[in-house]
Order: structure tokens, then sequence, then C-alpha cells
């Protein structure tokens, strides 16, 4: 059951696509300070929370304080309180009452998840503007259901964007992007996308190509068609200010770009020097921008990245002139202990400052609505304008989208990675555990950089990072400019990268079907043991994942480790991994077992009475045969009773 409640006056966001009346009165279980502008919730000892999509810490959001204000921030330490999106559905799971909460406002909310006092919850807003959904149903499963129901379908990406995809920062020349092709062809390793970071532009510019170092591009991309490769290029929010550089020439006359008070564009900084930012909440802007995507779509290209859509401002024009002049007064001075810090954060804030994102405006809706008070929606928006575009441009197919920035009801139109993370074990952990916070919030196509994207990655954590990227439907090798290269063709063990990737297209008919299955029934694809298992240890349970309805995950992400504790709610059939077509299998009984899993090995679980279908790999998913041909690993189960999902993989017969 849903109950939708509405405080003051929200600005819409559209996340929600069904009607629903507002019921009058109080909101069960929250008491409400209107002063403080505030909801609270006690908390018994016993109540978990989950949900939150992608954020820091662990499955069970207790203890910590999260704040929805979209983030470029590539630093994910524990301490941080806010990332990219803002997903604000949770559940509160205690053992005598259980619900569901979705926070529909654009506005800056913080989440006291029992952080200032252990026995309270508070919902904290900035404006006080607010819908509120409460969501009712008899187990975790049945309230992300129903939540599921009311925001809408998720994003469905065609298949081969289930094939392994490299990336960096950047490949700088089409010559670049063929020997990356042939590498990966030399070593035997499956390979179905390279990604064109932003060097593929010229000088930054959305939707250019450098014909200098990517000539004739429409033949390059048919080129590496050919071969079974989509080349999948980043799309950047800023448009730079240059004279006669059509999408901004555009942008100027059709009055797309967001104002400052004075009614002037905004001028801020990013890759390209000086942008102007589409207003992408106007709906004729957003027209606009999506069809600009018909420039790629027009020359071969058929999936692509939406990036620095918090949006992330180097500088403002006028904050960076304010700056220079505040740094006047400090010439010649002795720099004490405090106008010294002064100075250091002066120059030191310019970047994603607060302030910043208060000097711009909106047209909502006919309303004008500063930028602060819909920052959160922003990334979405961009990612809905070519979402729709889409729809218009290429009704019949499936184009690859996904985002950074986001918010609930981008995931109609696209899926999310999760941003700048970095090389580090404990991101790996963290890619564990977003994932199904993710899946509750509706992004079913998401997934981490593999192998961190900032500092430098090393052969073993990238092999476990692979062993368990195996499983998350975006599967992209990503890193930085400046970083240690991270093709997993340029480490010495090259074979087992080759058996990690081949059994991802192995698990194909596996993956996709509970990835459909997952859409069409508004179901989780990754789910916490708590979510089936109610016993008193699953609901602890941190870095072990339920995929699909047939298995457990129990990853490794522990630096030397030879292997784990693993815990097992029921009896289940382990495979232990060396290649699609080399395991050991293995009945465990239930309880707690110290397992075994070398560098090059992947644990799966398979619970009782179902099924894992396994197709012969393939070097792309074109080639893996999902529907026939199957060989199957059952535990007391008769393969016949597994439900697999076949289709063309490119038409959009789910939307
Ligand atoms: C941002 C993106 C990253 C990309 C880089 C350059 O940091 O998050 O993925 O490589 O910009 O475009």
């Amino acid at each position: 059951m849903i109950r939708k409640y509405r405080i003051g006056n929200p600005i819409p966001t559209e996340s929600v696509v069904t009607e629903i009346e507002i019921t009058e009165g109080n909101i069960p279980f929250f008491t409400t300070d209107v002063e403080k502008k505030s909801l609270f919730l006690k908390l018994s000892e016993s109540d978990k929370i989950w949900g939150l999509g992608e954020t820091t810490r662990g499955m069970n959001k207790r203890g910590w304080i999260y704040i929805s204000n979209n983030a470029d921030d590539p630093v994910h330490t524990e301490d941080k309180r806010s990332l990219y999106a803002s997903q604000n559905f949770f559940i509160v799971d205690g053992d005598d009452r259980r619900f569901g909460i979705y926070v529909d406002t654009p506005e800056r909310v913080t989440f006291d998840m029992g952080y200032t006092r252990s026995s309270e919850l508070v919902i904290s807003f900035d404006d006080f503007d607010s819908d509120l959904y409460l969501v009712e149903g008899d187990s975790l499963k049945e309230i992300v259901r129903q939540f599921r129901k009311i925001i809408g379908k998720s994003y469905v990406p065609p298949r081969w964007a289930f094939g392994f995809g490299q990336c960096r920062w950047s490949y700088m020349s089409a010559d670049e992007v063929r020997e990356v092709a042939d590498k990966y062809d030399e070593a035997g390793i499956p390979l179905d996308m390279i990604y064109l970071d932003i060097d593929y532009m010229e000088r930054y510019k959305d939707f250019s190509v450098d014909d200098k170092s990517f000539p004739d591009f429409p033949e390059f991309v048919q080129e590496m068609k050919n071969r079974g490769i989509h080349l999948v290029p980043i799309i950047d929010a800023g448009v730079k200010i240059e004279e006669g550089y059509d999408v901004y020439e555009e942008g100027l006359s059709g009055d797309y770009f967001c104002k400052k008070e004075n009614g002037e564009n905004l001028v801020a900084a990013v890759w390209p020097g000086k942008v102007h930012f589409p207003d992408f909440l106007d709906e004729k802007a957003r027209e606009w921008f999506g069809n600009k995507y018909k420039f790629l779509l027009d020359q071969g290209i058929d999936g692509f990245w939406n990036d620095m859509n918090e949006p992330a401002i180097f500088y403002t024009e006028d904050h960076l002139q304010e700056v220079f002049e505040q740094i006047e007064d400090y010439k010649g001075k002795n720099l004490d202990i405090n106008s010294f810090f002064d100075f250091k954060g002066l120059v030191g804030s310019i970047s994603n400052n607060s302030e910043d994102y208060k000097r711009f405006y909106h047209n909502y809706k006919g309303q004008k609505i500063r930028h602060d008070k819909v920052h959160n929606l922003y990334g979405y928006n961009m990612t809905r304008a070519a979402g729709e575009a889409f729809e218009r441009l290429c009704p019949d197919k499936r184009v690859l989208m996904f985002s950074r920035s986001s918010f609930i009801g981008m995931h109609r139109y696209g899926g999310v990675w999760c941003g700048d993370n970095m090389s580090w074990w404990s991101h790996l952990l963290l890619n564990i555990q977003q994932m199904p916070a993710l899946n509750m919030c509706g992004f079913l196509y998401s997934g981490a950089d593999i192998g961190g994207f900032g500092a430098d990655t090393t052969e073993d954590l990238l092999l476990r990072w692979t062993a368990f990227g195996i499983f998350t439907p975006l599967f992209r090798n990503h890193s930085a400019m400046g970083t240690r290269r991270q093709e997993v063709y340029r480490f010495e063990k090259t074979d087992s990268f080759r058996r990690l990737i081949e059994l991802r297209y192995s698990l194909l008919p596996y993956l996709y079907s509970e990835f459909m299955k997952a859409v069409r029934d508004d179901e989780m694809l990754f789910k916490p043991l708590s979510f089936e298992y109610d016993d008193a240890r699953s609901l602890e349970v941190e870095d072990q994942l339920l995929l699909g309805e047939s298995l457990m995950l129990a990853p490794v992400y522990k630096q030397n480790a030879t292997g784990r504790y693993v815990y097992l709610p029921e009896d289940m059939k382990m495979i232990r991994f060396r290649a699609y077509d080399d395991y050991d299998e293995e009945i465990l009984q239930a309880g707690d077992h110290y397992v075994k899993a070398g560098l090059s090995e992947v644990l799966v679980f398979v619970k009782k009475g179902h099924v894992l279908p396994l197709a012969k790999p393939s070097k792309r998913t074109s080639g893996v045969n999902t529907a026939a041909g199957l060989s199957y690993i059952c535990y007391e189960a008769d393969p016949s009773g597994y439900e697999l999902y076949t289709d063309d993989g490119v038409s959009r017969i789910m939307e």
C-alpha cells in the first residue's frame, strides 16, 4: 500500500509516474517539526535502514548522515556525505514495522540515520517542500516492487551493452583505439565496447569530432562495428563558448542556456574552458540538446555516457573575478595563521562552490527557479534529454546511455556508473555494497569503474575487481589520465583475465534473463541477503549478494587473501570457477565456511531448487547463443524450470 503526503509546495521532480491522491494528516511513524524543517522517527535497536542508492558506507545505512546534494567529488572516503546522485528512497526494517519512504523533492535533504542520536532518524530539509510516499508491504521485496511500480520501468540497454568495455581517459586517436581492439583480439579476450573519453572531441566541444586524430569518423565507427566493437563517446554538460560553433550559436539563438539573475547567460568553466550550461529543465532546451545526439547517431554511434552533469564547475567567471580582486588585498602582506588559510581557501574554493549554484536560474515549467533549488535534477534531465530524443530519433532501437549524476526518475532513461572511484580495495567493497541500493531505486543498468578510476591499480586488485565486475550489468574497465595503464592485456596474468571475462560471456543467458525479468517485474537484480532470509545473521551480511533468482555471490575484496569466510543462510551448491568450462562443485551446508578462492577463481553459490544456465562464450556478445546449446548447473532442480529470457537484443520491446 502506498500513501502520498505533501509538505509545503514542492517543485515537481517528475520521478513518480503514477497519479496518487494526497492523504491529509500526519505522516505515520514520523513526528513533524515545522520550525526545524525536519521529520523525526524513533529507531529501535533492531531497526535496519536499506537504500539511498549510490552512497558511501555499507548496505545498512544506519549510523551515518547523508546529504542529497549531487556532488562532483572524486575522493569517496567514508566521511563523505554526498556523492554524484540523490536517490531518496529507503526502507526502515524493524521487528515490528517495515516501510519504505520516498522523499520526493529536488531540494537539499539531510538524512541523519541515527548519526546525531542513535535512537533517532531525522530527515531535514532546506525549504521543507516535499512529497513523501510511504510504502508498506509484507516483505522488503514487496515494498521495493510497489515503489518501483510508481516510478516507472527501468531503462533497458541493448544486449551488447552486457559485454565487456574498455575505457581510458583518453584514447587520443583512432589508431590508439585500433591498438586496444587489436591487443584484446590478439590476447583472445572478449570485448564489445571501447569508450571514447573527452579527447575524441575537437577541443572538448560536445557533438564534434577531432578530425585530425579521428579522421573519417563514420568509416572508423563502421570499421570497428565490422569487428563487432561499439564505440561509446562521452558527452559533457557544458557547451563551449566559441563563436561559429553550431551548438553554441544555436543555444544562444534558441535561448537554451541557464541565465544569471540579470538575464545574461551564466559563464562557467569546465574542460573546454568557458562554457554555458544548457537548461535541461526547460522542455524546449531539452528537446534541442537531445536532438544534437543525432550528429553522432548519424555516424553510426549507438551508445553514450553523459558526464560532468551535477553540473561540475571548475569556476564561474564572476566568482573568479571576485577571487582575483580579493587576492589583491593579500599582496605584500605577512600571511599569518588566519590570513594564510583565508587566502588558501579563496583559491581552493573556486570549484563546485555552493554559492556558484545560486548564481543561475532555470526556466522550469514557465517559472524562473534558482539552480540550487533544483540542483539534484540537472543530470537527470540531461539524460532525459537524450532518452526522449532517442525515442524520437530511433524509435525501434535501444541506445546505450548511462550518466554520472542522477536522481530517481532518470532510471527510465539510462543507467549510471558510480563516478570517479579509486583503485582501492575499499572501493571494490563499496561497489559491491552500492549495487542493491541502486537497484532499489530503479537503477538496474549500473556498475563502477573496474580496477578503480583514480590512483594506480595493481594486478591483484584488478583481477578481484574483474571477478566481481563480471556480474554487474555495466562491466567497464576505466582509469584516469596519469594513472597506471589498466587494460587487462598489459598484465602478466593475461590468461586469468581472459578466463574471467569469458566467464562473463558464458553467464550472459543468466545475466540478461535476470536483468530483463527484473525490469519487467520491478525486481532487484542484486539483493542483500536480508531481502530473502530473515535469520539474524543474514541481516548483517554486508559483503555477499544475491544475484537474480538462483545465485549468491561472495566476492573476495581483500589484498593477499586466498579465500574468505562465507555465510550460507541455507544449503547451497558452491561452484569454484577457474574457467567457464573448468570448475568444482561442492554442496555446503547452511552456516559459516572458510572457502578458498585463488586470484583467478570465482565463487558462485547456487541456491537449492535453482539453476544456472551457461553458454559457450565468444569474443563478442553477438556470438553468444543465449537461447540454445546451453549447459546447466543445477542444485536439485530441473533446467526446464528456469525461465530463460531471449529477444533480439536491440528492439525496444519492453518499454
Ligand atoms: C570525469 C569522469 C571520468 C572521465 C573524466 C574525463 O572525471 O567522471 O570518467 O574520464 O571526467 O572526461
